[in-house]
């Protein structure tokens, strides 16, 4: 399986540090944000990993990548406009060479382990709930049982409190499911619309996760992630 994390954002919640500074360099306690995906791949065995940045940014980020991850094999793509999140997939269909993909937001910082869901996907699309207080937010699932329903992308009326965490795990149809999207309301081609395929497929699976999970994305939620790092620290 290959790893890919999504960098390109502007950050423009996060304005003005993300005028002086791409979001996924920020400081979170200790570390750059792109740390904490990069540490969550490697921890589930993944070593070839392709980092998506804005084209201007792509320097700092190597620079602040080398100082850490000397071992694995990490390749640079730009994303030149910002077409959505799923334009990732666009990205990285040449470098994926028909290999599974495990892709994560460079802002999702996240307690649970993914190695165990890497190690036993086989096929389809495997997702990863978490139960949230502002579910209007993010994209939100309704489950039956032991599958996936749907999910709402930011639902104003939100059916579940089930948010879709910013790291999937997907199977080579991947790319074949990108190229039928057509940009959202918002203009943009949306992970939503890809897992919303997978589930009308019935190729669809989840983990719910119980420990910590934000997006770092807002200011409020940036002094979250650190606290929470800072106090739990394991090593
Ligand atoms: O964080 C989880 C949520 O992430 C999910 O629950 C939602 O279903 C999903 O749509 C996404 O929602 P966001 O509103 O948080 O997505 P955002 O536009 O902030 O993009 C997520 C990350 O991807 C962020 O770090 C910026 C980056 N990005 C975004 C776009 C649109 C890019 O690198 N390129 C892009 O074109």
């Amino acid at each position: 399986m290959k790893g890919i994390i999504l960098a390109a954002g502007k950050g423009t919640r996060l304005k003005p540090l993300t005028d002086l500074f791409p979001k996924c360099l920020l400081p979170i306690y200790d570390k750059p944000m792109i740390y904490y995906p990069l540490e969550k791949l490697v921890e589930a065995g993944i070593n070839d990993i392709l980092i998506i940045t804005r084209p201007e940014e792509e320097d700092l980020f190597r620079k602040a990548v080398e100082l850490k991850y000397k071992n694995i094999n990490i390749t640079y793509a730009p994303q030149y406009k910002q077409k959505g999140t799923a334009d990732a997939i666009n990205i990285s269909e040449s470098y994926a060479k028909n290999d599974n993909v495990a892709l994560i937001f460079g802002d999702n910082i996240f307690d649970n382990s993914i190695k165990n869901a890497v190690n036993n996907f086989k096929e389809g699309a495997h997702l990863f709930l978490k139960s949230v207080q502002d579910p209007e937010r993010y994209g939100i699932a309704e489950i039956d049982c032991e599958k996936i329903k749907s999910i709402e992308e930011k639902p104003k009326n939100p059916k579940t409190n089930l948010a879709v965490i910013g790291c999937y795990i997907y199977d080579k149809t991947v790319f074949d499911h990108v190229r039928k999207l057509k940009p959202s309301q918002r203009g943009e081609l949306e992970i939503t619309d890809v897992n919303n395929i997978y589930i009308s497929n019935n190729n669809a699976t989840y983990t719910i996760l119980n420990n910590f999970w934000i997006d770092a994305g807002t200011f409020d939620a940036l002094v979250t992630a650190n606290l929470w790092t800072k106090n739990n620290r394991k090593n």
